[in-house]
C-alpha cells in the first residue's frame, strides 16, 4: 500500500501543537511504558556497538525527538555529543529544562520537519523512534537515502516503530499518521538502498498495544564484515 495522499503534514504538527510537553504527552497518555522502550533500546544499542565494525560513540541525531525523552535517557548516556530535530516549538523549547544537568551534551536543536531535513555528513547513529508514521512514503524514501548519506563510516540508521500484526497499514486521522506493517518496511528500507543488520522486537510492553521493532540499517554498499574476513581468508589461502 502506499501511503503518499494520506498524510497530511499541517494537520500532525496542529495535533502535536496542542500536547503538553511530558513524557506523557509525547507518548500519547503511554508514559508509563517509557522505562521499557528505555531499556529494549539500551540493549539494542549495546548490540550494535559490541559489533566489530559498530558505530563509533561520538555523535547521534534523534529526530522527532519530542520533549527530548530519547536523548536523555538513551543517547547522552552512550555519545559524547547528541543533536535534535523537532519541529513544534513548544516540545524543542522543553528539552534543555527536561534533560538538566547534561544539557552540555547537546550540540545542535534544529526546528524542522525529517521530510524537509538533510543531515550532515557526521553521525555515528540516527535516532527514528515513533516518529515515520508522521511522512509520506515518498519522503520518508527520500528522507532515509539523506540519513544513509549522512552516516560515518560505520554509522547506523535506527528505526524504532510501531507495526501493525495484521499485516496491512493502519491509519490514524487525528494526527494524520499511519502504522505501517513490516512488509511496509522493508520495501520502504529497500528503495533507500538501506539494508538490516539487526531486527528486534521490542519485549515487556503491555498488550493490546501495537508491537513495536528495532531495526539497524546501513548502506547497502558497505561490506559486510564476515564476508570481508572471508575474502582475506581466502586471499592468504591461494597465496601460500
Ligand atoms: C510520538 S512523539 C515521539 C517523540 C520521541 N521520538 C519519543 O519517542 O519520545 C512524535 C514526535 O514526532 C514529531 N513529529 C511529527 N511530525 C513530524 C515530522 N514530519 N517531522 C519531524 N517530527 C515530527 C512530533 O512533534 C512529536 O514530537
Amino acid at each position: 500500500m502506499n501511503h503518499n495522499t494520506s498524510i497530511n503534514y499541517e494537520l500532525s504538527l496542529k495535533y502535536w501543537a496542542e500536547i503538553p510537553p511530558t513524557v506523557d504527552g509525547v507518548l500519547g497518555g503511554f508514559g508509563f511504558i517509557s522505562n521499557a522502550d528505555i531499556e529494549g533500546s539500551k540493549l539494542f544499542l549495546k548490540s550494535l556497538f559490541a559489533l566489530g565494525n559498530g558505530p563509533a560513540p561520538n555523535l547521534a541525531l534523534d529526530c522527532g525527538a519530542g520533549i527530548g525523552r530519547i536523548t536523555k535517557f538513551l543517547l547522552i548516556p552512550n555519545f559524547q555529543k547528541v543533536d535534535v530535530i523537532e519541529p513544534d516549538e513548544k516540545f524543542i523549547n522543553a528539552i534543555a529544562d527536561f534533560v538538566g544537568d547534561n544539557n552540555s551534551k547537546v550540540e545542535t536543536l534544529y526546528k524542522v520537519s525529517l521530510q524537509e531535513f538533510t543531515p550532515e555528513k557526521k553521525y555515528d547513529v540516527i535516532w527514528n523512534q515513533w516518529v515515520l508514521g508522521y511522512l509520506t512514503d515518498d519522503d520518508l524514501v527520500l528522507y532515509l537515502n539523506r540519513c544513509r548519506d549522512a552516516l560515518t563510516e560505520n554509522g547506523v540508521v535506527v528505526v524504532k516503530e510501531n507495526v501493525t500484526s495484521s499485516g496491512a497499514a493502519e491509519k490514524d486521522e487525528a494526527d494524520s499518521s499511519v502504522t505501517r506493517s513490516l512488509k511496509d518496511y522493508m520495501r520502504i528500507f529497500k528503495k533507500a538502498n538501506l539494508k538490516r543488520i539487526k531486527q528486534c522486537k521490542q519485549t515487556n510492553f503491555p498488550s493490546g498495544i501495537y508491537p513495536v521493532y528495532m531495526f539497524a540499517l546501513v548502506p547497502n554498499t558497505r561490506i559486510p564484515e564476515i564476508s570481508y574476513t572471508t575474502r582475506l581468508r581466502s586471499t592468504h589461502h591461494n597465496a601460500t
